[in-house]
C-alpha cells in the first residue's frame, strides 16, 4: 500500500515530496513487445512517472463488446511500468482527444442521431456508465492505495475547450470514486480564464497544458488555485501532422529551455509526447476548427517527441536529460539494447483484386431509399460504397454529395469520373448519362473521426443524399467495406501497373533470421491502406508529409510474410520497398 496525495506544498508520496516529471506514451500507439524498451527509456531519461490515456473507442469498438487484449491490454501496460519501478498517471476519457479516431468516442454512439457528447445528456452518461463499469474495476486494484503504480486520475480532457457543463464534470468525478478510484483526480486545461473555468472541477486539482511560455501559464493556474501543487499535464515538447502539411519539428534546446522554466518554478511536467509511437489501422483522429475545413492527422504519430516513432532517443531527449540532471543526481545513462533494423529492399507485388469484382466477397449489400452514414449500419472505420441507377440520356450535370465525409471517388459505369472532397466545398464532378442509363458508383473514404473542437459529431460516408443538377437520387445500393477481413479476396497474376484502383496488391515478404524493424516506402503509390499478416499498418497518401510506414519487428515473422496494400487510384510501381530509415518529411504535394 502506498500514499499519494496533493498538499498546499505540493505533491506527496508515502509522506515525502515528490516532483513528477512524467512522460506520455500511450500502450495502444506501440506494439506491446516493446513497452518495456520504451519505458527503460523513459526511466533512463530521469522520469519518474508515465502517463496514458485509455481510448473507449478501442475498448469497446462495438456497444457491450469490450476488448483488453493484447495491444488493449491497459492493465498489463500498467503492470509493467509499476514493475520497471514507475508511477502511473491515467487519463480514462471518456473523451482524450489525443489526435485519436473521434477523440476516442466509440462510433456506435452515433447510431443515436439525438445523442449530445460531452455534456450531461442522460443517453450519453447511459453509455459512459456502463463503460466504467467494465473499465474502472480493471483499474482499482491498480491503484497506489491498493499496491499498484496509478497515483493519478484525470477528469474528462480539457474540458473547457469545449464545454462548461459543470454537472458532466461532476457525473465523471463522481462516478470514479464511487467505482473505487481513491487517488487525487485533476484536470487539465489551457491556461486562459475561459478554458480553466470551463474545465476545472471543484475540490480536483487544476493542472495547465502548453508548450512555451510556463511563467505566464502557471501565474493564470495561480490565480485559480493559489496553492498546491504546480503541473504542466501536457508540455507539447513536438507537434503533430497533418496530410498535405509540412512535417513539424521544434528545437530540442528550445524544448529544453522551457523545461527548465517549470523545473526552476518548482513544477511538476508531464512530456506530451514523450514517446508517439504510431497510429495503426483506422485510428488517427482529425481537426475541424470551421465548417468548411478538414484536416486528417497522418498515420505515424512521431511527434517529433523524445523517442521517434521507432523508439530511438533524439536529440530532444538528451537535452531534457541534461535538464534534468541539473535538479536531480541522474548517473550515467543506460540504455536497453538498441532495435536492429533491416532495408528488407523489393517487394514484387504479382498479384492483385479488383475492388469491383470482390464485393460479394467482402461486403454485404443493404438498400436504403436515401444513402445512409456509416455509424446507421453498424459501421466504425474504414470505406463504405454507395450505387444506384440513372436513368438517361442527360447531358453534362455536376455531381453534388451532401456531405460527403470525407473523400468519394465517383465511378459511371466502372469509369472513373473524379473525387469530391469534404472540404473545402461546395465540390461536384460532371457526369454525362448516356441513352439506356449508367450506374453510379460513390466509393467514401472514411479518413478519420474530427477529435477536437466544436464538430466532434462526425458522422461518416454520406449523410443527406447525392444530387444530379437540382435532382436528389434515391434508392440505393450500400456496402459497408471496413475492410477487416480480407482472407476472402481471390487474387490473381498480372502486372500491378495495369488499370487503376481501387485494387488489391499481394506480395510476400520474406524474412531470413529473427525479424528487424524496418519501414516500408510508398513512394510511386497515390493513396490506401497496407496490411501485413492482417495487421493494418495505416494509411498512406502521396501528397506528404509521411512517405514510409513503420513496421516494427513484432509484426513480422522468419519466412514469408503477406503484404496486402489496398490502393484508391493506382500505381506506376510493380513493387514497394523495405527501407532502414523512415521519410516523414517528403515536402507535402
Ligand atoms: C491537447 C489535448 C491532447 C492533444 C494535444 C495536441 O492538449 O489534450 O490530447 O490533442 O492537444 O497534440
Amino acid at each position: 500500500m502506498h500514499s499519494f496525495s496533493i498538499e498546499k506544498s505540493g505533491f506527496v508520496y508515502d509522506g515525502e515530496p515528490i516532483r513528477l516529471l512524467s512522460g506520455a506514451m500511450h500502450y495502444f500507439r506501440t506494439v506491446p513487445a516493446y513497452w518495456k524498451d520504451r519505458l527503460l527509456k523513459l526511466k533512463a531519461c530521469g522520469l519518474n512517472t508515465v502517463e496514458t490515456y485509455i481510448p473507449w473507442n478501442l475498448h469497446e469498438p462495438k456497444e457491450g463488446e469490450f476488448h483488453f487484449e493484447g495491444i488493449a491490454d491497459a492493465a498489463a501496460f500498467v503492470e509493467l511500468a509499476g514493475s520497471l519501478g514507475l508511477h502511473v498517471i491515467v487519463r480514462p476519457s471518456p473523451y482524450i482527444c489525443s489526435e485519436w479516431e473521434f477523440g476516442g468516442l466509440p462510433a456506435w454512439l452515433l447510431a443515436n442521431p439525438y445523442i449530445q457528447l460531452r455534456c450531461s445528456h442522460p443517453a450519453f452518461l447511459a453509455k459512459v456508465d456502463a463503460y466504467y463499469d467494465e473499465l474502472i474495476p480493471r483499474l482499482a486494484p491498480l491503484l497506489c492505495t491498493n499496491g499498484g503504480p496509478i497515483i493519478a486520475v484525470q477528469v474528462e480532457n480539457e474540458y473547457g475547450s469545449y464545454g462548461n457543463d459543470a454537472k458532466y464534470l461532476a457525473h465523471l468525478k463522481d462516478g470514479l470514486i464511487k467505482r473505487g478510484i481513491d487517488v487525487p483526480l485533476f484536470t487539465s486545461d489551457g491556461p486562459t480564464d475561459a478554458l480553466l473555468q470551463g474545465g476545472s472541477v471543484p475540490g480536483v486539482l487544476s493542472t495547465v497544458n502548453f508548450g512555451s511560455d510556463a511563467v505566464s501559464a502557471f501565474a493564470k493556474l495561480r490565480k485559480y488555485q493559489p496553492d498546491g501543487p504546480l503541473m504542466c499535464m501536457e508540455f507539447w515538447n513536438g507537434w503533430f501532422d497533418h496530410w498535405g502539411e509540412p512535417h513539424h519539428t521544434r528545437g530540442a534546446l528550445d524544448a529544453a529551455g522551457v523545461l527548465d522554466d517549470m523545473l526552476k518554478a518548482g513544477a511538476s511536467v508531464n512530456f506530451y509526447m514523450f514517446h508517439g509511437g504510431t497510429n495503426f489501422g483506422y485510428y488517427n483522429g482529425a481537426n475541424c476548427q470551421e465548417p468548411d475545413r478538414y484536416d486528417p492527422t497522418i498515420t505515424s504519430y512521431d511527434y517529433d517527441a523524445m523517442l521517434n516513432e521507432a523508439g530511438e532517443p533524439t536529440d530532444k531527449y538528451f537535452a531534457a536529460r541534461d535538464v534534468i540532471a541539473r535538479y536531480m543526481p541522474l548517473g550515467e545513462l543506460e540504455l536497453p539494447p538498441a532495435i536492429a533494423k533491416q532495408a528488407y529492399g523489393r517487394v514484387e507485388l504479382a498479384e492483385q483484386a479488383v475492388l469491383f469484382e470482390q464485393l460479394n466477397a467482402i461486403s454485404a449489400p443493404t438498400q436504403s431509399v436515401t444513402p445512409l452514414p456509416m455509424e446507421r449500419l453498424g459501421q466504425q472505420h474504414g470505406f463504405i460504397l454507395y450505387s444506384t441507377r440513372i436513368s438517361g440520356p442527360r447531358p453534362a450535370e455536376q455531381l453534388y454529395l451532401h456531405d460527403v465525409r470525407d473523400r468519394a471517388l465517383i465511378f459511371l459505369d466502372g469509369v472513373y469520373q473524379g473525387v469530391i472532397e469534404r472540404a473545402p466545398v461546395p465540390q461536384s464532378v460532371t457526369i454525362t448519362v448516356p441513352e439506356g442509363g449508367s450506374k453510379l458508383d460513390i466509393l467514401v473514404e472514411n479518413m478519420g473521426r474530427i477529435n477536437y473542437g466544436p464538430y466532434l459529431k462526425d458522422h461518416k460516408g454520406i449523410t443527406e443524399g447525392v444530387r444530379l443538377g437540382f435532382q436528389y437520387l434515391f434508392d440505393w445500393t450500400i456496402r459497408p467495406l471496413p475492410l477487416e477481413e480480407l482472407s476472402h479476396l481471390t487474387f490473381a497474376g498480372g502486372d500491378a501497373r495495369v488499370a487503376a484502383g481501387p485494387k488489391f496488391y499481394r506480395g510476400k515478404l520474406q524474412v531470413e533470421g529473427s525479424p528487424a524493424d524496418t519501414f516500408l516506402d510508398m513512394q510511386g503509390w497515390t493513396k490506401g491502406v497496407v496490411f501485413l499478416n492482417g495487421f493494418n499498418l495505416g494509411r498512406y497518401w502521396n501528397k506528404g508529409p509521411q512517405r514510409t510506414l513503420y513496421v516494427p519487428a513484432p509484426l513480422l515473422r522468419e519466412g514469408d510474410n503477406e503484404l496486402v496494400i489496398f490502393e484508391l487510384h493506382g500505381t506506376d510501381q510493380s513493387a514497394v520497398y523495405f527501407t532502414d530509415s523512415s521519410i516523414l518529411d517528403q515536402a507535402p504535394s
